[in-house]
């Protein structure tokens, strides 16, 4: 499974059989607006958290132009379902086998509201499972002892988690989720593109490293395999 970080809390994962879209937020993204072209975005799904605005910005015109499925909380995905995109529902703790293999959603500790004020339901996170991976991919959220409920089910190949502190966990949070959640192996997200998270890349690594645990933070547009 190939996974290409599209900045932000982006993610375009190309699995055996499908093609997967998270939390698009490009064309509001300074650092990675001039970098991906999202006419060119054609994703078969799009997995959406929680209904913010950096993960829910350009949902409506990548669906459109892709005709793809939007996977999210019952409340979200209604939202699409209204406008007449194809969706999803999904709640906590519900999982769903698709085509390309199995999405779980599960807690995050969050808010969840479209930039409207309109009700997005309780915001997720999701475990993927293709190509004989599982993969999770936290949201928005703080460090929560649910994530220990994870690997009771699933031996995790990768964690998406948020690393950039103020809206979400923070460097010493993650490396701790990572404990909870039994994976060392962790793709950093959410961090750096507004002022409230910047953070110290270098800084963030050596934290992982130091508990013998791997950061992985990739370029916009730069690629992860598992
Ligand atoms: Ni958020
Ligand atoms: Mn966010």
């Amino acid at each position: 499974m190939k996974i290409v970080f599209l900045g932000h809390a982006s993610l375009f994962i190309q699995t055996k059989l499908a093609t997967i879209l998270v939390d698009p937020f490009i064309s509001g993204n300074e650092l990675a607006k001039d970098l991906i072209n999202i006419d060119e975005l054609k994703p078969d799904y799009i997995l959406v958290t929680h209904a913010h605005q950096d993960h829910v910005l350009d949902v409506e015109q990548i669906a459109r132009q892709s005709n793809a499925t939007i996977v999210s909380n019952y409340e979200i995905a209604g939202y699409y379902e209204k406008m007449g995109f194809k969706t999803h529902p999904m709640n906590h703790g519900g999982s769903w086998n698709f085509d390309f293999g199995k999405l779980k959603y599960v807690n995050a500790i969050h808010t969840s509201s479209f930039a409207d004020g309109t009700y997005g339901g309780e915001p997720g996170g999701f475990i993927l499972t293709a190509d004989e991976k599982n993969i999770y991919i936290a949201g928005d959220t703080a460090l929560t002892m649910d994530m220990k409920l994870i690997p009771y089910s699933y031996t995790l190949d990768l964690a998406v988690l948020p690393i950039g502190d103020n809206f979400t966990m923070g460097v010493d949070d993650a490396v701790i989720a990572s404990d909870f959640i039994d994976c060392d192996t962790v793709l950093g997200y959410h961090y750096d593109t507004f002022g409230y998270i910047k953070i110290d890349k270098e800084e963030a690594k050596k934290k992982f490293a130091f508990e013998d645990k791997k950061l992985h933070l990739l370029e916009i547009g730069k690629s992860i395999l598992i």
